[in-house]
């Protein structure tokens, strides 16, 4: 018999292309084209000096950075567990739990690696459709008996946000049930369900610094919820890797959060930058869902968005296609910063004219 037939076969989550060229205009894995806050920069530069002490392992409690976001999101340094990307945290609370025989909902467009999670751990999972329209059907997450929901809000690729009243009647709905809201992309426009983990116990809202920190090289990922709900997240994070955040990163974390002018400033200009866009690809007979994220999700009147999608690439301008049911006609194009995005309306202007469309 071959080892082969002892192997857990999983079918990976695929992420977005991380082309080598230079020039190009990435538009494709919804990170933020502004460099993180100044004070990270300074900080890695000296961090040279302090080399020496990357032969010490890292804090496993990860203390100071978890007392600074205690600080920023004002919760109690017991409501707060940090992992390496939100892909970390969310897959350490797939595996913690989601640990029953009923089904797991989620709907079927959104974040693609929820599926990879529940696959690679054996959880049983259904999708609920969302509607025509790409809205989330709240009525589908509302009948209890569930192993446990993950709503992503505002959702992707759709960028599509509801109400923390609209999320409320889901988590007063699945008691019995731990309720993920994966909130990515909250700070370019959603309204965030973390007063929410005051009231009820069973609900974890998951935050990145990999979007509107500009931090996604570094890895940083905040889960956030009750005292008990944060101890069962350790206790299995502490049963696969102690040193989860390495030193550098701890620090550079921690500057980030301390320059709120800078984070608003990029995040309001990122907004600025979408609103624009929107009105841009309107003119080119585009329609979008209503975003409240740094990303547009678009589709042609007349032109398939496969075409479109090569065509840009071919012109340097990476965005993402994703070819799947019911999303195929669409594109989805992270906002760049002002010049990037001209540069993708003129591409876009300059072939549909050409094409006569
Ligand atoms: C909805 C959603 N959740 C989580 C993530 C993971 O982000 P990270 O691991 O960089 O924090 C992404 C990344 O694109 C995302 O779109």
């Amino acid at each position: 018999m071959s080892w082969e037939s002892n192997v857990r076969k999983v079918v990976p989550y695929v992420p977005g292309e991380q082309p080598k060229a230079a020039n190009i205009i990435k538009l494709n894995t919804n990170e933020n084209p502004y460099p993180p806050a100044p004070g990270v920069k300074e900080a890695m530069e000296r961090y040279t000096e302090r080399s020496q002490e990357l032969r010490l392992y890292p804090s496993p409690t990860v203390e100071n950075l978890v007392k600074d976001l205690a600080e920023y999101y004002k919760l109690a340094e017991e409501q707060i567990f940090v992992g390496v990307g939100s892909d970390d945290v969310l897959a350490t609370a797939f595996l913690t739990f989601f640990h029953s025989d009923k089904p797991v909902l989620f709907p079927d467009i959104t974040y693609s690696f929820y599926e990879v999670w529940a696959q690679l751990y054996d959880v049983p999972y259904v999708k609920k459709p969302l509607d025509e329209d790409f809205n989330i059907v709240k009525e589908d997450y509302l009948g209890g008996k569930n192993g446990g929901v993950v709503i992503t809000n505002p959702n992707a690729p759709t960028g599509i946000a509801r109400s923390r009243e609209w999320v409320e009647d889901i988590i007063r709905a699945n008691s019995d049930c731990v309720v993920i809201v994966d909130e990515a992309y909250v700070d370019f426009g959603g309204e965030s369900c973390l007063p929410l983990i005051e009231k009820y116990d069973n609900v974890l809202v998951v935050h990145t610094f990999s979007k509107s920190r500009s931090l996604a090289g570094l890895r940083v990922g905040v889960g956030m919820g009750s005292k008990k709900l944060i101890q069962y997240l350790n206790d299995v994070k502490f049963s696969i890797n102690s040193y989860t955040i390495n030193r550098p990163t701890l620090e550079y974390a921690s500057l980030s959060l301390k320059d709120e002018p800078y984070f608003r400033k990029c995040v309001d200009q990122i907004c600025a930058t979408r609103e624009w866009t929107m009105e841009e690809l309107r003119k080119l007979d585009f329609t979008m869902t209503d975003s409240k994220t740094n990303f547009v999700f678009a589709k042609h009147k007349d032109v398939p968005a496969e075409e479109l999608f090569e065509m840009l690439k071919q012109k340097g301008v990476y965005v993402r296609y994703f070819k799947a049911p019911r999303i195929n006609e669409y594109l989805r194009i992270t906002i760049g910063t002002d010049e990037e995005m001209q540069v993708l309306i003129k591409e876009l202007e300059l072939y549909l004219k050409n094409k006569n469309v």
